[in-house]
């Protein structure tokens, strides 16, 4: 039998940071509201030209080190992201070329916040069914550039960073088990209301930018990161006591602690990057692991439980041995 894991994290973050001090210049919310419904403090904001790949690309490169591989050994590139460079070529195609890698397939998923836990459920999958060895997965955003920056209920939550892991086949198990969900019919809680393929209009529903029911998708996000969670570790026969560390999408503060307690889980084992790195849509995850990996809190042997969930509705989950 063929396993996955994972063996190097990497992280990115644009160096321009933004506190919410900055965003009372601009809008009419305050430090203080922030903090207390998202305990969110600062977010890091792209600069002018700098996309989805570049960062995704930083990210890449790390986790390559982490691994201590060749970059020719990685036969596989999925990007999560919902912000791409371009309508085509995809961002992992994108970020092919920058790492000089040829001929192996690379593509992009869109699952919105819930994108990571999706691209490493299909490259696990793979690497399981003998498609890859070797799986260089990502989460990278610039979701900067699709929020309405005078927006105050959506302005304050996002901001833009990649992270990346190297999955590789193993004769032990570290990925246990995936599972990812969607259900189309909350499309209005949370979307950006135009596209290509319905086109763009500065005008129509406010423009191409987040527009968010926060209280309604708040709800519902409590609800799918529990029963996300006791899904999978019902599926696995695994106590929620043996988990080590939870590393959930990073929203809102509010909705994690929320989670946590759901699960009896102390936020002593909760790893959170909110309030640093505010929501980060598809790269939340990977730069939380990749955060705590570094910081020394995550380390080998521990048993890590992914949860995430976003516009669609997406969520799912994924439980890791480190
Ligand atoms: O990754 C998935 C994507 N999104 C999320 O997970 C976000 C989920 N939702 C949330 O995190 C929360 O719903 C928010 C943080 C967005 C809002 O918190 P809330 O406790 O649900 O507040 P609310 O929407 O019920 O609004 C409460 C009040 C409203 O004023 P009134 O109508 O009570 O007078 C808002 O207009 O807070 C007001 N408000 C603000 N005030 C100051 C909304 N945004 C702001 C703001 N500053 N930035």
């Amino acid at each position: 039998m063929v396993y996955s894991r994972i063996t190097g994290t990497g992280s990115y973050l644009p160096a321009r940071v933004v506190t919410n001090k900055d965003l009372e210049k601009t809008l009419d919310t305050t430090d203080a509201w922030i903090r207390e419904r998202t305990g969110i403090k600062r977010r890091h904001i792209a600069a002018e030209g700098e996309t989805s790949a570049d960062m995704g690309l930083c990210a890449a490169r790390k986790a390559i080190e982490m691994a201590d591989i060749d970059v020719a050994e990685i036969d596989l590139i999925v990007v999560a992201t919902s912000t791409p460079d371009k309508v085509f070529p995809s961002t992992a195609c994108i970020m092919q070329r920058q790492l000089g890698i040829h001929g192996s397939p690379a593509f992009d998923i869109q699952a919105a916040c819930s994108g990571f836990i999706y691209v490493l459920d299909i490259a696990n999958r793979l690497i399981q069914t003998g498609g890859a060895k070797t799986a260089l997965v990502v989460g990278s955003e610039t979701m900067s550039r699709i929020v309405n920056w005078q927006d105050r209920g959506t302005a304050v939550l996002f901001g833009d960073g990649a992270g990346a892991v190297i999955l590789q086949a193993c004769e032990e198990p570290g990925i246990l088990s995936t599972h990812i969900h969607s259900d189309g019919q909350y499309e209005n809680l949370l979307e950006v209301p135009q596209g290509i393929s319905s086109g763009f209009d500065t005008v129509r529903d406010g423009g191409a930018y987040i527009r968010m029911n926060g209280n309604a998708v708040f709800r519902k996000a409590v609800a799918m990161l529990g029963s996300a969670a006791k899904e999978i570790l019902s599926k696995n026969g695994i106590d929620k006591s043996e988990v080590d560390w939870m590393v959930p999408h990073q929203a809102n503060l509010r909705i994690i602690t929320a989670a946590a307690k759901k699960l009896d889980l102390p936020m002593e084992r909760v790893v959170v990057t909110v309030d640093e790195q505010a929501n980060t849509s598809s790269a939340s995850i990977p730069l939380a692991l990749d955060t705590a990996v570094r910081d020394g809190r995550i380390m080998s042997g521990h048993l890590l439980l992914f949860g995430a969930f976003g516009a669609g509705f997406t969520w799912g989950s994924a439980l890791v041995r480190y």
